[in-house]
């Protein structure tokens, strides 16, 4: 019988201490670090392998000997899903859906499951609603309600006792703020539970290749639980992001040990549930009829496709002694930048102006391609001028000034070509050797370039 352990776990910071000590050394705060007893093993077969069950073998292998067609990828029915998780739900991982109160995270993934079960065993685990509530939901949005398992259960053993002798393939934890250990004394929902239950179910998941899904909620400053308590123990970290009062949402992955991470995808939330958005660029380049000044379409790159967002820029004398520079879904350090290199190599000072930035449909860019078109986008509202529609802008500003060329120029100018646009303003190492008929592409490696070709 393996000797239960003890650790001490600051509620506030997830910080381990080899003794109680009344305040936190990593975090200053007072009276936070609980006791933890840490159990002994769950039952099953011992694995640290972070792939999934039945692939830990003690063979040493070269790197070619390894099969590359073993990791398979079960697929969920949205197709956007899969993309932001490299492919489909890799069995025996362990991937966290976060996201705010209302994102729509019990929605997708109730979709989600009611498929699955179509084909393979699944088991809902819900702590937060009841299950009437969510067979409610399931009616309403008519999705196939014969084959999904469901329990309503908190405790973390429990779950994993009803998971061993259901044998699902997939589990969804809903959420993981409310699950409880019986080792761990604090309350559900304090960093030391929530950390404890993501990795009993971790290690839940790889023993016996099930699929673990949970939801985690995330606090006001937009971390998950609290700090990072929960990312290193998981295989995906996906985030669900949106406003409850706007249509879209947008689903990201920050951390993905079976794919890229930073892929996006869209789903569009309706009083049938969520549909999944095919051809993003259409909804974000919505634009208004009437031309107006500060408005650039720029693309930006997503994971692995390219995206058409509209940028909007609205510069205005500033009453105010410190004018406000305000950027929504860009970095507002970048921006600050920016007017620095347009001061000094654009010959454009802004130092009394007040600066707006806001980007189109609530995405946020971390692309630097939108340099250029933010820069652009900025002189056009200073002067007051309306740039032509059918302009796309892309580039990085370097600064000196100079226009630096950005990854999968080539296939940026081909969306734009594709959703009618004509004129280009684009780096000049990026102009392609072949250029889509009907489109102009203006070639810039210096800013003054740039704005003379406005
Ligand atoms: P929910 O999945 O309960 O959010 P979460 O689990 O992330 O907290 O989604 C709730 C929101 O979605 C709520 O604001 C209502 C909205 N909604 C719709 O607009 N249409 C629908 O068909 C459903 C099920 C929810
Ligand atoms: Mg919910």
């Amino acid at each position: 019988m393996a000797k239960n352990k003890t650790a001490y776990v600051c509620n506030e910071c997830g910080q381990d201490f080899p003794r109680w000590q009344g305040q936190c050394s990593a975090c200053q705060e007072w009276n936070t670090i609980t006791e933890v007893r840490l159990g002994p093993p769950i039952a099953g077969k011992a694995s640290s392998f972070s792939g999934y069950a039945g692939q830990g073998s003690n063979e040493v292998k070269t790197l070619n000997q390894i099969d590359l067609d073993a990791l398979p990828r079960i697929a969920s029915s949205f197709k956007e899903l899969d993309r932001v998780l490299g492919g489909g739900i890799v069995p025996g991982s362990a991937i966290l859906i976060g996201g705010h109160p209302g994102a729509g995270k019990s929605t997708l993934l109730l979709q989600t499951l009611c498929q699955l079960a179509e084909s393979m065993p699944a088991l809902y685990v819900t702590g937060e609603e009841s299950l009437q509530q969510v067979a409610m939901r399931a009616n309403r949005l008519g999705l196939p309600m014969a084959n999904l398992k469901m329990l309503s259960e908190t405790s973390v053993e429990q779950i994993c006792q009803i998971a061993m002798q259901e044998k699902p393939k997939v589990i969804v934890v809903d959420s993981i703020q409310v699950m409880h250990i019986s080792e761990v004394q604090s309350s559900p929902g304090s960093v030391s539970q929530v950390r404890e239950s993501a990795s009993y179910l971790t290690r839940f998941a790889k023993q016996n290749g099930i699929a673990v899904i949970m939801v985690g909620h995330v606090t006001k400053d937009g971390s998950l639980a609290g700090p990072k308590v929960l990312e290193h123990c998981i295989d995906c970290s996906v985030m669900f992001e949106g406003d409850s009062d706007s249509r879209y949402r947008t689903l990201r992955s920050h951390k993905n040990r079976f794919g890229a991470i930073n892929e996006l995808g869209v789903f569009a939330m309706t009083e049938r549930g969520l549909k999944e958005v095919a051809n993003p660029s259409a909804i974000f380049l919505s634009r208004a009829d009437e031309d107006a000044s500060g408005s650039v379409v720029m693309v930006v790159w997503e994971g692995t496709r390219p995206l058409l967002v509209e940028l909007q820029v609205l510069v205005d004398s500033s009453a105010m002694p410190n004018p406000r520079r305000v950027a929504v879904g860009m970095d507002a350090n970048r921006l600050a930048m920016l007017l620095a290199v347009m001061h000094r190599h654009g010959g454009l000072m802004m130092a009394d102006q007040d600066v707006f930035v806001n980007v189109v449909g609530g995405v946020k860019v971390t692309d630097t391609s939108a340099d250029l078109t933010l820069l652009l986008a900025m002189v056009s509202s200073f002067r007051g001028d309306v740039l032509a529609r059918d302009l796309v802008v892309f580039g990085e500003v370097g600064l000196s000034g100079e226009i630096r060329p950005v990854p999968n120029g080539q296939e940026r100018i081909m969306e734009a070509a594709k959703h009618g646009f004509k004129r280009a303003i684009v780096p000049l190492a990026n102009v392609p050797k072949k250029i889509p008929s009907g489109m102009e592409i203006i070639g810039v490696g210096k800013l003054n370039q740039a704005l003379e070709a406005l």
